[in-house]
């Protein structure tokens, strides 16, 4: 593997799976293989789990990982090609990602959407200018448009649940959109339908409030419906998050409390396992009664994320 971006980078994710849930078993079966190689993980935007985790991965496999919050202590950077930087930003891409190639050895990247201009994002202007001028593997903490890592965590979750139920032979999954107070990135919801599809292991339901359609070239393949109830009948797994409207882009038309999830409605599942990518707004996008409850993995979900990173490390690392 030579960069992380999307599920295109990834030739064979079952192998991916099997070796996160190897690591899980055995965090240090590889610790020799990232040794004296250095990681540098930058943050254009805020995080916790992505932060800690891919850090982490990286010491279990004996790299040295270096962070650098750039939206509060580097140079602004410009992206645009053949701008006139008379204004805010001090530094081109152009100049920067091929330094920090000749620092690292990988370089990790985590950037947010302006929800702004959908064009724009949709583009990835931002990581595929540090995949074209940094000259060593690259791999994405979250884009404009995607969370690979998010969804790798996603798909080894729920194969790690389906390990203690073998009666469910092809699980059925939900993707809910869910209220919040602002408009957020169709990132995760982008992506967990790009790698649920390309699984291919199961029945896929997206439900959301009309007019939240997602980008289709994510969705084809999803059966999607605008009645949350109906989706929900005998779900294995829910997964919640909000995301803003794509079609006008980057609105947020309603926040309808109707579409939290409730315990409720989660006897209409099959026991479902209720999952999110966190950080989550309690009891705006899931109550207290549902996240704090039995059929909530979240803790689960958000600790996965090392042996997702570790996976995705160790694979840019053996090739
Ligand atoms: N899920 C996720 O990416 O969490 P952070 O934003 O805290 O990294």
């Amino acid at each position: 593997m030579k960069n992380f971006i999307s599920i295109a980078d990834v030739t064979n994710l079952d192998h991916l799976i099997q070796q996160a849930l190897r690591y899980k078993k055995n965090p240090f079966e590889d610790k020799l293989l990232g040794q004296g190689k250095k990681i540098g993980l930058l943050f254009l935007n805020p995080s916790l789990r992505t932060r800690f985790s891919t850090q982490v991965a990286a010491l279990n496999l004996g790299l040295e990982p270096l962070v650098f919050n750039v939206d509060k202590e580097g140079w602004a950077l410009e992206f645009e090609e053949d701008a006139i930087m008379s204004g805010n930003s001090v530094e081109h891409i152009k100049d920067a990602a091929p330094v920090l190639g000749k620092y690292f050895d990988i370089l990790c990247i985590r950037t947010f959407p302006s929800l702004k201009n959908r064009e724009d994002d949709y583009s990835e202007l931002y990581i595929s200018q540090f995949v074209k001028y940094a000259g060593i593997p690259v791999v994405s903490l979250e884009s404009a448009t995607l969370h690979p890592l998010q969804s790798l965590t996603d798909i080894l979750t729920i194969t790690e649940c389906l390990h203690s139920t073998p009666e469910i032979k092809k699980p059925k999954i939900v993707l809910t959109w869910a209220p919040h107070v602002k408009p957020l990135p169709q990132c995760v919801a982008n992506s967990f339908a790009q790698w649920i599809n390309a699984w291919g292991k199961a029945e896929f339901v997206i439900t959301h409030p009309e007019d939240y359609d997602l980008d289709q070239r994510f969705t084809k393949g999803a059966h999607i419906l605008h009645n949350q109830d109906a989706a929900l009948k005998n779900a294995d797994f829910v997964y919640v998050k909000n995301w803003s409207t794509y079609q006008d882009y980057g609105k947020m038309y309603t926040n309808d409390p109707e579409w939290m999830l409730s315990n409720e409605q989660l006897k209409l599942t099959n026991n479902a396992k209720v999952m999110h990518c966190l950080p989550v707004r309690r009891n705006v996008e899931l109550s207290d009664e549902v996240l704090d409850g039995p059929q909530s993995i979240v803790t689960t979900q958000a600790g996965n994320r090392v042996w997702a990173a570790q996976s995705v490390l160790s694979e840019i690392l053996k090739s």
